[in-house]
């Protein structure tokens, strides 16, 4: 799940935990991608894919209402990278600079535990993106900032999710009934692990 707005205010209370932050400029790159940290010049990406219908739907987030709501969450987002519990990165390819979509950690409360979420702009879905920047993220995690365990879920509608989550090789250990809220109502979802392999 891409927990990017009222999570990462309570994420913030977890900030001691943190044994230290990741440089900015930090580049992740892949076969096909580049990751760099998400910033400002996203803004205009975030609000495309949000307009598209049901985009949403399987996230935490809401479809912003206007271009300067997003600067304000990418500003939250931006002070949480610097306070070391949320990394969020963009992703684009490489061989065009197109920016396609996100991917991030987001420090749970627990020592060491960290949950993935991602998205993809649906120009480029069912390419391999998705799955490719969530390894490179997941190496990120347990080789840069020190997670010993990365969990994850979806909506148990969203099957494209699922497939992402189930070829990077998570565990599946149980349901929640209410993993999150959406208009109003809580979502079933289906909870995952990935533990550092030693
Ligand atoms: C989930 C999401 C990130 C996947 O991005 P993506 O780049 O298309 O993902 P990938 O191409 O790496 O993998 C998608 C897989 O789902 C499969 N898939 C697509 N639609 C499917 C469907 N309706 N039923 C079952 N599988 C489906 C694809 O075939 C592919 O599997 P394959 O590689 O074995 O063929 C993208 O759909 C998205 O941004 N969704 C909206 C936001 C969201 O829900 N994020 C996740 C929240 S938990």
């Amino acid at each position: 799940m891409f927990k990017s707005d009222g999570s990462l205010i309570f994420a913030s209370s977890f900030a001691d935990y943190t044994m230290k932050s990741i440089p900015r400029d930090i580049i992740l790159t892949t076969e096909r991608l580049r990751l760099r940290a998400a910033d400002l010049s996203d803004v205009d990406l975030v609000w495309d894919v949000s307009r598209f219908d049901g985009f949403n739907d399987g996230m935490t987030w809401e479809p912003p209402n206007s271009k300067e709501e997003i600067v304000a969450i990418t500003e939250r987002n931006m002070a949480d990278w610097e306070s070391g519990v949320d990394y969020i990165f963009t992703v684009e390819i490489k061989n065009d600079g197109a920016s396609i979509g996100r991917v991030g950690l987001l420090k749970k409360k627990a020592p060491g535990i960290w949950n993935i979420g991602f998205w993809i702009h649906p120009k480029y879905w069912n390419r391999g993106f998705a799955t490719e920047a969530a390894r490179a993220i997941l190496d990120f995690g347990f080789q840069r900032i020190e997670a010993v365990k990365i969990t994850t879920d979806h909506a148990t509608w969203n099957q494209q999710s699922e497939m992402v989550i189930r070829k990077l090789g998570f565990k599946y250990v149980g349901e929640n009934p209410r993993g999150f809220i959406k208009n109003g109502q809580p979502v079933l979802v289906l909870e995952y692990d990935f533990s550092k392999q030693v």
